[in-house]
């Protein structure tokens, strides 16, 4: 789905429909998208043959049955765990997907937020760039217009407009939104902000739509203030389950 042809507010699946579906699979991402989101959320990293795979935490330990650091297992030792049974046995034998798989998985269906996560940085092996490798996928699956690429590392963010003008960018924040970081946005030419909920103003908002720029909002532990931001105006919200789906309006 075309990111520029999406409604608002809009929804968007954090890690799939993650409130009721073992995160960041291809089962949650289904699900969100037979739930009604226009957009799902995702979290990449590298594996130790540097091989593109979507998973949130820096280990496997949480959510699979395994141990250890992402960045030093195989991809096919990743795509052998279980990435389902720790959330419930009824979904033992769900696979952490790669990126190409949920891209697949959404293509003419819906966009998707692809986050990229500073520990898949390596500025050692620039041609495996973790962000030169999203784009060349994001490229070769025909999905540029569809995609939004986000990340916490600002150095993967003007990566990503230096070696694609056009190519929309969605800048995540801890922080609040001061005059230094609205230059910066400005300067990525970016299509969104994504800010921690808890740290986002009325005044940053306007000042964001003043510049252009989309404001989603996520949710932190599974927690948001839905009519706060609504009320505020933002564009959408990255959030974890259908309840909070409802109250934008779906
Ligand atoms: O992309 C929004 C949100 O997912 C960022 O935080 O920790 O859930 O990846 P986290
Ligand atoms: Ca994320």
């Amino acid at each position: 789905m075309n990111i520029d042809d999406l409604p608002t507010p809009l929804y968007i699946a954090h890690r799939g429909l993650s409130a009721r579906f073992p995160e960041n699979t291809l089962t949650a991402f289904n699900a969100a998208m037979d739930a009604g989101a226009q957009m799902i959320e995702l979290d990449v990293c590298l594996s130790s043959d540097r091989q593109l795979i979507v998973i949130h935490d820096d280990t496997v330990d949480r959510t699979t049955d395994g141990s250890g650091a992402v960045k030093a297992l195989t991809l096919k030792q990743l795509c052998r765990l279980d990435a389902g049974g720790w959330f419930d046995p009824r979904f033992e034998g769900e696979r952490l997907p790669t990126l190409e798989q949920a891209l697949d998985a959404a293509k003419g269906r819906v966009s998707v937020n692809i986050e990229i996560k500073p520990e898949a940085v390596d500025p050692r092996d620039a041609g495996h760039a973790v962000e030169r490798q999203v784009l060349t996928l994001v490229h070769d699956k025909g999905m540029t217009d569809d995609v939004l690429v986000s990340s916490f590392d600002w150095r993967v963010l003007a990566n990503l407009r230096r070696l694609d003008p056009t190519i929309a960018i969605g800048l995540l924040s801890e922080v609040p939104a001061d005059d230094r970081l609205l230059a910066w946005h400005r300067g990525l030419n970016a299509y969104s902000w994504h800010p921690d909920y808890r740290v986002l103003t009325r005044s940053q908002v306007d000042t964001l739509h003043d510049a252009g720029a989309r404001v989603f909002p996520y949710a932190v532990g599974g927690r948001i203030d839905t009519r706060g931001m609504l009320a505020m105006g933002v564009d959408g919200m990255i959030v974890d389950g259908p309840q909070q789906m409802k109250t934008v309006g779906h």
